[in-house]
Formats: structure tokens, sequence, C-alpha cells
């Protein structure tokens, strides 16, 4: 189990999640209503997180290469339903369904 702090729109949220989980998935169970609108496939970019502490893996080569093509996005940036979490972390969740008004879309899949 690790422990995961996300600074979300309503507040710090935080909870334990089993290693390996896909972090968009914990995140939502636990009441954080964040976009996935391409649902979890590395395209919409709208599950990105900032990474504040931990270590959130490796980065694949699709999920760098999406990243690359936004330019509002720092080193820090990640993309939720594509980290599978190996460690505790702190991070910011950047787009909320609540907030933006729209559908989170399609739920990943584990
Ligand atoms: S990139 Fe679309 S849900 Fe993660």
């Amino acid at each position: 189990m690790f422990r995961v702090t996300a600074e979300a729109a309503q507040g710090t949220v935080a909870f334990d999640i089993e290693g390996d989980r896909k972090l968009v998935l914990g995140l939502e169970d636990n009441g954080v209503d964040i976009l996935h609108r391409c649902g979890g496939n590395a395209k919409c970019t709208t599950c990105r997180v900032e990474i504040l502490a931990g270590d959130p893996g490796e980065i694949g080569e699709v999920e760098k290469a999406i990243l690359a093509t936004k330019t509002d996005l720092n080193d820090h940036t990640r993309l939720s339903c594509q980290v599978r979490v190996m460690d505790d972390l702190h991070v910011k969740v950047i787009r909320q369904a609540s907030v933006e008004g729209m559908d989170a879309g399609g739920r990943p899949t584990e």
C-alpha cells in the first residue's frame, strides 16, 4: 500500500492505494473528479497531474510523446492514467470535471 496526497479543487485529499494500481483510478475512487476524457489511453492529457513529491516511475514512450506536444507543462507533469503507483506520492490535480463543467470521460480500465 502506498499513500497518495492530492491537491485538488476541493482541498487536500489523502488516501491509500494498492501498489501497481493506476493513479487516475485511485483519485476518482477517492472523490477527485479528475478528467480522463480519452478513457485512459494517453491521448487527451486531461488526466495530467503535477508530481510534487515521490517517484511516479519511468515514463513510457507513448506518454512522453503526447506530453511533448504540449507547451504549457513542466518537467513534473505526468498522465495519471499511465502512472502505476509504486511510491508514496504528492500530486497536484490539474483538471477536474466539476471545475470545467464537463463530463469526466469514460472510466479507464484497471
Ligand atoms: S491521457 Fe486521456 S485519460 Fe489519460
